[in-house]
């Protein structure tokens, strides 16, 4: 078992879980595209963005690749976070401006 914050709370979840499983577990909800349980994630449209580390020595990841470490810091709806979410899908509208899919995460 790994334990780990998540958004200020002190959780524990299996080794090899990813950021973005045991963020569902605990019912905090990551916008995700690419992501299917179906298939190997692959991190490919950066969506489900989290932030890692304490302030001021942080990054950004993908949750449904970065597994859980154990002590690690997460935060999912961090200024930063929604910004560069927010970037990612004003890109994909930019790229594809009739696709509902994007219009909709984006609303
Ligand atoms: S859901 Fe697409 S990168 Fe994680």
């Amino acid at each position: 078992m790994v334990n780990l914050t998540l958004n200020g709370l002190e959780i524990t979840v299996e080794k090899g879980t990813t950021l973005l499983e045991a963020a569902k577990f605990y019912g905090i909800e990551i916008p995700t595209l690419c992501y299917d349980e179906a298939l190997s994630p692959y991190g490919a449209c950066r969506l489900c963005l989290v932030e890692i580390g304490s302030p001021g020595r942080s990054k950004l990841v993908t949750s449904c690749t970065y597994p859980v470490v154990e002590g690690l810091i997460v935060r999912t709806h961090t200024d930063k976070v929604i910004k560069t979410r927010k970037l990612i899908l004003e890109l994909y509208l930019a790229t594809c401006p009739s696709s509902k899919t994007i219009q909709e995460n984006i609303m």
